[in-house]
C-alpha cells in the first residue's frame, strides 16, 4: 500500500487542506472522530500527516509535528484523487459506480495527439455519456472538431457527421424532401438526420454549427429541447413530427467570439439548450509537445520556433493594443511543421502559411509587417528577409524567390 505524506494548512478560501509537495491540495472527507481530531490539530499546526492507504480504500492518519519532513510527498495526486473524490460512496448503484469508474479511467482513451484538459475532455465524455447537448466552443483550428470526433470513438455509440456550415438548403439536409405525384399523393423522402435521430444511443455531430442557416437553427430548436425532443416535419402547427430515440447525444461545434465576425450570431435560445464545453488555445510547451509528437524528426529549434512564434500572437491579440487582429491558430502550426518535415525552411512555411492571414495595408505598420518581424525574431537559417537592413542581400535574396 502506498502512503504519502501532505502538509496540513489552511488555503486561501479559509478551508483546511492537505498540500503535497508541488501545490496539489486536497480537502480530506474523514468521517470518523479520532481521525478528525488528529486533522484538525494538524491543521491547526501546519503539521505533517501521513495519510495510511489501508486495504479496501479506508484511510488513517499518523501526525508528526516535524516541520521539515524530508519524505513530503511530491506529487500525491492520482492516488488520492483515487482515493477520494472519485470514490463512489458506499451505497452508489452497480450501475452507476460502473459509469464513474468509466468516466474516471476516460483520460486513459484519449489519445496523445489531442491536446485537451483532462478535466474538460472527462466532462465531455460524461455529458456524451448522459446524452447531453454538447457545444464544442473556441478560436478556429483549436481542436473542436477533432476532439468531438474522438469521443465519440471513445465510446464505440453509432456515429453520425453532419457539417451544417456547408449546407445551403437545411430543411433538405435536416429534414429531407416531401414529394408529391397524382398516384400515391404526398410522400417524404427522408433525410439521414432523421435517421440518425431515430437511432438509440447515436451520438449526432453537428460540426459549424454556429455557421449554419438559421433555418436549421429553428429546425433544431424543438429537437434540442429537453421537453420536447421531436423534429418536425413541417413548419405548419399540427403537422407530423418525429421523436428523438432514447440515448441520442448532439455534440456542435461553433466559432464563437468577437473574432469572428463572419460567424451568425447565434441565437440565445438555441444556446441554451447546450451544455458548453469550451476547448482551450495551448500554451507554447503544450503546442511544443504536440508537434514534436506529430513530427519526431522535425528539428526541435524550428518547432520550438513555431509554438513560440504562435504563442506570441495569441498573447498580441490579447493585448490592449494588439498589432494583430487574429492568432496563429493550432491548425496552422500542424501545417507549418509538416512543410518543414518536407523541407521547406521555417521562413518559408511562414511565408505560404502565416502572412496571408495578415493585412499588409499600412506598409511598415501593417499586420504583416509585425508577424514577419516576429518569425525574424526566431529564424536564424540565414533565408529570412531582413527588414530594416536591405543590405543584408543574400538573406533577402532567398526569400523573395
Ligand atoms: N487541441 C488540439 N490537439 C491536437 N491537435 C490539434 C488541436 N487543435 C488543433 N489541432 C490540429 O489542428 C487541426 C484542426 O483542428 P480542428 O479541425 O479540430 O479545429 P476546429 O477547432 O474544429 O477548427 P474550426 O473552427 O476551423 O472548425 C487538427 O487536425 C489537429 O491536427
Ligand atoms: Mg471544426
Amino acid at each position: 500500500m502506498k502512503n504519502v505524506i501532505l502538509k496540513a494548512g489552511i488555503n486561501e478560501s479559509g478551508k483546511p487542506v492537505l498540500t503535497d509537495k508541488v501545490g496539489n491540495q486536497f480537502e480530506c472527507p474523514v468521517k470518523d472522530k479520532a481521525n478528525k481530531q488528529k486533522l484538525t490539530w494538524a491543521v491547526k499546526k501546519e503539521a505533517f500527516v501521513k495519510v495510511i492507504n489501508k486495504e479496501g480504500g479506508a484511510m488513517s492518519y499518523s501526525v508528526s509535528n516535524s516541520s521539515t519532513d524530508k519524505d513530503w510527498t511530491k506529487d500525491a495526486s492520482s492516488m488520492l484523487l483515487d482515493q477520494w473524490l472519485n470514490k463512489p460512496a458506499a451505497n452508489v448503484p452497480a450501475e452507476q459506480a460502473e459509469v464513474m469508474a468509466f468516466i474516471q479511467k476516460s483520460p486513459e482513451l484519449k489519445p496523445d495527439t489531442l491536446k485537451m484538459q483532462d478535466l474538460k475532455w472527462k466532462y465531455l465524455v460524461r455529458s456524451a455519456m448522459r446524452g447531453k447537448n454538447i457545444m464544442m466552443t473556441g478560436p478556429a483550428g483549436c481542436g473542436k472538431t477533432m476532439a468531438a470526433k474522438t469521443v465519440v470513438n471513445a465510446l464505440d455509440r453509432p456515429e453520425f457527421y453532419f457539417n451544417l456550415g456547408a449546407t445551403q438548403d437545411p430543411r433538405a439536409t435536416l429534414i429531407g424532401n416531401v414529394h408529391f405525384n397524382k398516384e400515391s399523393g404526398t410522400f417524404f423522402s427522408e433525410s439521414m438526420f432523421v435517421k440518425a435521430i431515430q437511432t438509440e444511443n447515436a451520438v449526432i455531430l453537428m460540426d459549424e454549427l454556429s455557421r449554419a442557416h438559421p433555418e436549421a437553427w429553428n429546425i433544431l430548436m424543438t429537437v434540442l429541447d429537453e421537453g420536447q425532443r421531436y423534429l418536425r416535419l413541417d413548419e405548419a402547427d399540427g403537422s407530423p413530427t418525429i421523436k428523438v430515440a432514447p440515448g441520442v447525444t448532439f455534440i456542435a461545434t461553433a466559432n464563437i467570439g468577437n473574432e469572428y465576425t463572419a460567424t451568425r450570431v447565434m441565437d440565445r435560445a438555441l444556446l441554451d439548450r447546450f451544455i458548453i464545453v469550451e476547448m482551450d488555445t495551448l500554451n507554447a510547451s503544450e503546442e511544443f509537445e504536440l508537434l514534436t509528437k506529430l513530427f519526431p524528426n522535425v528539428d526541435t529549434k524550428t518547432v520550438n520556433a513555431i509554438s513560440e512564434i504562435a504563442h506570441a500572437t495569441r498573447v498580441e491579440v490579447k493585448s490592449e493594443v494588439a498589432r494583430i487582429s487574429t492568432s496563429i491558430s493550432t491548425r496552422a502550426c500542424v501545417e507549418m511543421t509538416s512543410l518543414v518535415y518536407d523541407g521547406f525552411s521555417l521562413t518559408e512555411a511562414a511565408e505560404v502559411i502565416m502572412y496571408p492571414q495578415y493585412d499588409d495595408a499600412g506598409g511598415a505598420d501593417s499586420e504583416r509587417t509585425f508577424v514577419k518581424q516576429l518569425v525574424q525574431k526566431f529564424c536564424d537559417d540565414g533565408t529570412d528577409e531582413d527588414l530594416f537592413n536591405t543590405e543584408d542581400v543574400d538573406g533577402a535574396d532567398q526569400d523573395q524567390q
